[in-house]
């Protein structure tokens, strides 16, 4: 895949979903134009329903658009195969809003089977686990299963899996949705450091602590972005 500094992360066109509720179309995105430059700390603010997951999912090539065009570090989604899709979303962290840990893996396996097997030992793999999980302060916790963790250790078990493969680029939902305040404080920190290293960050989230870290902050309304400020 040929990229260069120049090529926008994420470019959508005209993107339109539609879902269908039996026979009941519902429009989640109406047409919207957004465009993310590499490195960018980027805010999605907007009301219940507006269509902000719909978007990173959209951006996070684990849906299809019904119409309008997405282009993610230049390439367009809709013509890759499911081998491309695969590689595609191992450039991107996602951490989901409501975690979508395996219930049956400790967090360490969790976080472990992010990684790519190609390009690490199991040996390596469980080091880097193990370190991620320290990191987001789960260290005594790495061999409990998602359902004996709290909301907010599921959480910080999601955000050491998206990091697994050292992404270039983080999609979150919702990161510290679940989490006390002082947790909240040090995912926060996590997450300016990732982005003052060069990592693309586009997050939804109603935490006004971490929604003023952002250096642009967008309004989505119906399926549309309604303002695109830079903070
Ligand atoms: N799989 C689905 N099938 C049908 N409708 C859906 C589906 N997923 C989302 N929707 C609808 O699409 C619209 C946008 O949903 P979306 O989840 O993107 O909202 P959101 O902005 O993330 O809301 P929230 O802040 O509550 O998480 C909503 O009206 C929702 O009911
Ligand atoms: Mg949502």
């Amino acid at each position: 895949m040929k990229t260069d500094m120049s090529t926008p992360v994420v470019e959508a066109v005209g993107l339109r979903k539609t879902y269908m509720l039996g026979k009941v179309p519902v429009e989640a995105l109406r047409g919207l134009n957004l465009r993310v430059e590499r490195g960018e700390f980027l805010s999605i603010l907007g009301p219940s329903g507006s269509g902000k997951s719909t978007l990173l999912n959209l951006i996070g090539a684990l849906d299809k658009p019904t119409s309008g065009k997405l282009l993610i570090d230049g390439v367009e989604v809709s013509t890759l195969n499911d081998n491309q899709l695969t590689d595609i979303r191992r450039k991107i962290g996602f951490v989901f809003q409501f975690f979508n840990l395996i219930p049956r893996f400790t967090a360490k396996d969790n976080v472990e089977l992010s990684m790519s097997i190609a390009n690490m030992t199991k040996a390596e793999r469980n080091k880097r686990a193990e370190e991620l999980l320290t990191t987001v302060g789960l260290k005594d916790r790495m061999n409990h299963k998602p359902a004996e963790l709290s909301g907010g250790q599921q959480q910080r078990v999601a955000i050491a899996r998206a990091l697994g493969n050292n992404p270039r680029f983080m999609l979150m939902d919702e990161p510290t949705g679940n989490i006390d305040s002082k947790t909240a404080h040090e995912i926060i920190e996590l997450i300016r450091k990732l982005n003052a290293d060069g990592v693309t960050i586009i997050m939804v989230t109603h935490d006004q602590n971490l929604a003023k870290e952002a250096k642009r902050t967008i309004q989505v309304f119906d399926g549309e972005i309604s303002s695109d400020v830079v903070n």
